[in-house]
């Protein structure tokens, strides 16, 4: 099965064209969540029939596409789901903002895990609701939750909702079942509800496992989900839920409706459904892939750049570097003037000393990306 680099300079992609257009054409980007892959040949194969259709009308989800979801989570994440309790939307992060709506009132107060990722702040504070902070702590070299922390904010204030990367963006952490089960009883306990975003599940690196969220069977558990991630296809923006619970399934499909979001976009539906049936293949292939540049990218961090604090990824395609010791106001900014990489900047996520990198390009770019990161930090140590 055969992973494909592509150059994509002149897409209108956000990540190297909107950057390059504002800071040079000799900017590297290491930054956004995407990929730089070419789809699933399948995909590709069902979009060509489907344009040769020519029609392109209103639409809608299949009874496959929700089989396929059903499965997916069955036989990959070992959980068995009702198809009635799939939700649609147009992307993750639409659907979080529907679900803050119905789910708490304007001035409540929303837990999010910091350092995280940078929407989650977003969508909480454009919704009027307030943030609680329940950081993560470093216990080993590793990211955990800090679960003593969040029992006495549950215990102390009333807290209707947590918002849970899993696996979690950017610390790349493929949370354990231990962990998971723990938050879930603290969350049974005090009367909160679970958002768990689960958008990097099939990016794990062995021997680390993703577990859902849904497996810890408490029952106010809502799961977001989408094929962006795992199969390249954000840009066409289809989401969906599984959410156990029948009476906050009801009120999200009520906002959709008030918000006129229905209907889907015809590809976006149709990738999830060839991806989640025909794709597994191209999904295993492009793992081992990524997981060379995992290993690349984070024993050359560690081997060339030391005073950078780099917990491994577990998880995801983007690895997060804690510049602490660097000594730098703002690492972001100083590896995009003096290495020009651009990265994701650490205080978007609630820790400005640290900087995140996506290395999900081909491996000659990473191996310059990262260079060109070592030539700045030799500048400062
Ligand atoms: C944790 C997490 N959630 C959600 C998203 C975005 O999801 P969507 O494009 O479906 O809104 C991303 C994209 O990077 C992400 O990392």
């Amino acid at each position: 099965m055969c992973i494909e680099y592509v150059d994509r300079s002149h897409s209108d992609c956000v990540k190297y064209d909107a950057i390059r257009a504002r800071y040079g054409d000799d900017v590297l980007p290491a930054w956004i969540a995407d990929m730089d892959v070419k789809v699933c040949s399948s995909i590709l194969e069902a979009f060509r029939k489907r344009i040769e259709h020519g029609v392109f009308g209103y639409t809608f989800r299949s009874n496959e596409y929700y089989e396929a979801i059903a499965r997916w989570y069955g036989k990959k994440h070992g959980f068995s789901v009702e198809k009635s309790w799939i939700i649609d939307g147009p992307g993750v992060m639409p659907m979080m903002a529907l679900l803050i709506n119905v789910l708490t009132e304007p001035g409540d107060e929303v837990v999010i895990q910091p350092p995280v990722y940078p929407p989650f702040f977003n969508v909480v504070k454009r919704n009027r609701r307030r943030i609680v902070e329940n950081r993560l702590k470093r216990v080993d070299g590793r990211y955990v939750m800090d679960l003593e922390d969040l029992e006495r904010t549950l215990a102390s204030r009333k807290i209707k909702l947590i918002i849970l990367s899993n696996p979690h963006n950017p610390v790349g952490r493929a949370w354990a079942y231990e962990e998971l089960k723990e938050l879930a009883q603290l969350c049974s306990k005090y009367g909160t509800i679970v958002i768990s975003d689960e958008i990097h599940a099939d990016i794990v690196y062995e021997p680390f496992q993703f577990t859902t969220m849904l497996k810890t069977n408490f029952e106010n558990v809502i799961v977001l989900n989408s094929a962006g991630k795992s199969f390249n296809v954000p840009g066409l923006t289809n989401g969906y839920g599984i959410v156990p619970n029948e009476k906050f399934r009801r009120l999200y499909i009520e906002a959709l409706e008030a918000f006129e979001l229905t209907t889907p976009n015809i590809f976006g539906a149709l990738a999830l459904q060839v991806a989640y049936t025909e794709c597994e293949e191209w999904l295993r292939a492009l793992l081992e892939r990524l997981h060379q540049n995992r290993d690349f990218a984070y024993n050359f961090t560690r081997e060339n750049m030391p005073l950078i604090d780099v917990p491994l990824p577990e998880a995801t395609f983007l690895m997060w570097l804690d510049c602490s010791n660097l000594g730098l106001e703002n690492p972001q900014k100083f590896f995009l003037e003096k290495a020009r990489v651009y990265l994701n900047s650490g205080a978007d996520f609630g820790e400005p000393k640290g900087v995140r990198l996506n290395f999900a390009c081909c491996p000659e770019n990473l191996e310059k990306i990262l260079t060109s990161l070592k030539r700045a930090y030799d500048l400062v140590t």
